[in-house]
């Protein structure tokens, strides 16, 4: 029995999650790991979200990484990937076409490179751990940036040297792959197959669940054209965005909702983007009201870490910062039975009619949040206090089921009700929770299993314990190692820092201008 246990211990200690070891030559700060498991844990719990709800921030490219005239173009090329790795989702690509190819706006980037990087990132991503949506937004200069040439461009480059033209199909196809891209005619074939939803329930104008989209379709990228003038030939894997989004510039156009009402309106349009220069302030507020920001801030180069204050507050909607903070590893936790920072409340913060999520012991007792099951925007509380084990459905009033908040307009509608009822601060239980492995937060109720478990796990170690009655000092010293492990549900970073040193390496083509 000892040997097992000792095999155990060192299985254990084997998969024991290294430690990042260097952050130099990087310009962002490293992803702290519970940001990790919010982030990840969000997009478990949109699963059922139409993707064009998901909510995402993205980065204007020109403006925070060329526009102050950076030179160096592989760091440039870094720091895009980083920012994928930190989270930022989207990306406005502002092109122009020089010599029958097309150029990242001011620079000699290629978009062929960035799709490389972007390649890069959805490669080493493709695991149901990291794997999520990307959308890249072009907007393509139509004047050319002319420079007559007469020679002809080398032969299977793709490019039609005699009508000027780039084929943007075959660019798509040589640099990220078509089995990547979720095309017009995808949405096409869902359509037809009934597999898309909109607010009113399934719907042949709405749009695949993220879990469709990530695997069953098995896509990662979305790709629209911005500028007014679409241009027909591109359209085989790039939608027209003027006919799908609501892309603002500057000014949210569709306003900020004040009500239940205006929240439901808002929620019926796809894909709000709005592309502006933003304080960390407003940035927060922007996305709280279902907006995805497009971060069109200038960066110079020695300062593009700053950027970081703005993913900060907005990379998490649902998580207070520095949360789901794991407090497992307390030791005074293990003194009580009773005591298990495994479940996960609503704060809700009366003074500026605020809600964020935090981590709370379990077997407090608290109210609990319920959602109406026809309208994911009309919210009630339970009436009794109860601990998180404790609580059933039939705690809800009639109709509504324990739930919990899905996207940024269910939280403000959540925020909204608690604030018309004039609630004070309060926390309350929502469907979340780490009961079942530590830092891995489901949704589902306490019995809820954490699809990413590859180590073993304290509930299942108690139950091959249980049966054992003597309880010798290996299993004791066992069960006290188990509490410190954390299973290692995140990412290897080492293999990332692998990444970026190539994307460095890189030589960026010197392009003609
Ligand atoms: C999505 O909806 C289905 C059916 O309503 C449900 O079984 C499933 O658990 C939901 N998934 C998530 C992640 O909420
Ligand atoms: C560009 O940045 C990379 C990575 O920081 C560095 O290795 C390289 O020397 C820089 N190149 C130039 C020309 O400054
Ligand atoms: C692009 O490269 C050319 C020569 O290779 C150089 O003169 C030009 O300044 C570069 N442009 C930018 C924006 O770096
Ligand atoms: C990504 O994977 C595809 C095949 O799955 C491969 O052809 C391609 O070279 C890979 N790209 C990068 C940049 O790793
Ligand atoms: C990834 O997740 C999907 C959907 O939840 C599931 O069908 C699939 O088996 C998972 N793949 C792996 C390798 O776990
Ligand atoms: C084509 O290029 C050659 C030299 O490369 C030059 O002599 C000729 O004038 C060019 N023709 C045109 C039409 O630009
Ligand atoms: C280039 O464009 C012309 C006319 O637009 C077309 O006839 C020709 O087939 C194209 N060549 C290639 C290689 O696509
Ligand atoms: C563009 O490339 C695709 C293959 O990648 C090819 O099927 C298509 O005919 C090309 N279009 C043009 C206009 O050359
Ligand atoms: C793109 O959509 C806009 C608005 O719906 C429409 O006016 C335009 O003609 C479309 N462009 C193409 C190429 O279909
Ligand atoms: C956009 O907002 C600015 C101030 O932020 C305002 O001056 C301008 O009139 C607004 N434009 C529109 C079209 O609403
Ligand atoms: C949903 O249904 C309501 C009324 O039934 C309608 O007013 C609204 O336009 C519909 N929304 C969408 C996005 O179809
Ligand atoms: C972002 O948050 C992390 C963790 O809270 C913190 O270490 C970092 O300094 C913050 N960065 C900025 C620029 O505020």
């Amino acid at each position: 029995m000892n040997g097992i246990l000792l095999a155990l211990l060192i299985y254990v200690m084997v998969w024991r999650p290294r430690r990042c070891l260097c952050d130099e030559g990087e310009d962002l700060p490293t992803v702290a790991s519970q940001v990790q498991y919010g982030v990840r844990s969000q997009r478990d719990l949109m699963g059922n979200v139409t993707i064009d709800q998901v909510p995402m921030v993205g980065v204007n490219v020109y403006d925070t990484l060329f526009k102050s005239g950076r030179n160096n173009e592989s760091r440039a090329l870094m720091s895009v990937m980083e920012l994928m790795q930190h989270g930022v989702q989207s990306f406005v690509i502002d092109l122009e076409q020089r010599s029958n190819q097309l150029i990242l706006r001011k620079s000699n980037v290629s978009f062929d490179k960035f799709l490389n990087v972007l390649q890069s990132y959805v490669n080493n991503s493709d695991n149901n751990l990291s794997a999520n949506m990307m959308v890249l937004l072009l907007r393509i200069s139509t004047e050319m940036v002319t420079k007559k040439t007469n020679q002809s461009s080398p032969a299977g480059s793709g490019y039609n040297s005699s009508s000027q033209s780039v084929n943007m199909t075959y660019l798509l196809d040589q640099n990220l792959g078509r089995q990547r891209i979720y095309t017009p005619d995808d949405l096409e074939n869902d359509r037809e197959l009934g597999q898309t939803y909109n607010t009113n329930g399934t719907s042949k104008v709405g749009w695949p669940t993220l879990s469709s989209f990530l695997y069953q379709t098995k896509r990662r990228v979305v790709l629209a054209e911005l500028t007014e003038t679409s241009n027909k030939a591109y359209m085989p894997y790039v939608f027209n965005g003027s006919s799908i989004m609501n892309f603002d510039l500057n000014n949210a156009t569709l306003g900020l909702p004040q009500t239940i009402n205006q929240i439901k309106a808002l929620s019926e349009k796809s894909w709000r983007y709005l592309e502006a220069s933003f304080t960390p302030a407003d940035i927060k507020v922007y996305m709280d009201y279902g907006y995805n920001p497009i971060i069109a801030n200038e960066y110079a180069a020695d300062n593009f870490a700053s950027i970081s204050e703005l993913l900060n507050t907005t990379l998490m909607w649902s998580w207070e910062p520095n949360e789901p903070y794991s407090r497992t590893t307390d030791r005074n936790t293990l003194k009580h039975n009773l005591v298990a920072y495994n479940c996960a409340v609503l704060h809700y913060t009366a003074l500026n009619s605020s809600a964020a999520w935090i981590v709370d012991n379990c077997y407090t007792k608290h109210r609990g949040l319920c959602r109406n099951k026809g309208n994911g925007y009309l919210w009630r509380t339970t009436v009794s206090y109860d601990t998180y084990f404790e609580f059933s459905e039939s705690k809800c009033p009639n109709g509504f089921e324990f739930s919990l908040p899905k996207t940024p307009l269910e939280q403000l509608a959540v925020s909204q009700y608690l604030a018309n009822i004039s609630s004070e601060d309060t926390n309350l239980w929502i469907d979340m929770n780490s009961v079942y492995v530590n830092d891995c937060w489901v949704t589902g109720g306490p019995h809820a299993t954490c699809p990413y478990q590859r180590a073993v796990s304290k509930r299942n170690f108690v139950k091959m314990i249980t049966p054992v009655t003597v309880c010798s000092f290996v299993i004791l010293i066992i069960v006290c190692y188990l509490n410190f492990v954390r299973v290692p549900i995140h990412n290897n970073r080492k293999s990332w820092k692998r990444i970026v040193n190539e994307v460095s390496k890189w030589e960026v083509d010197g392009v003609p201008s």
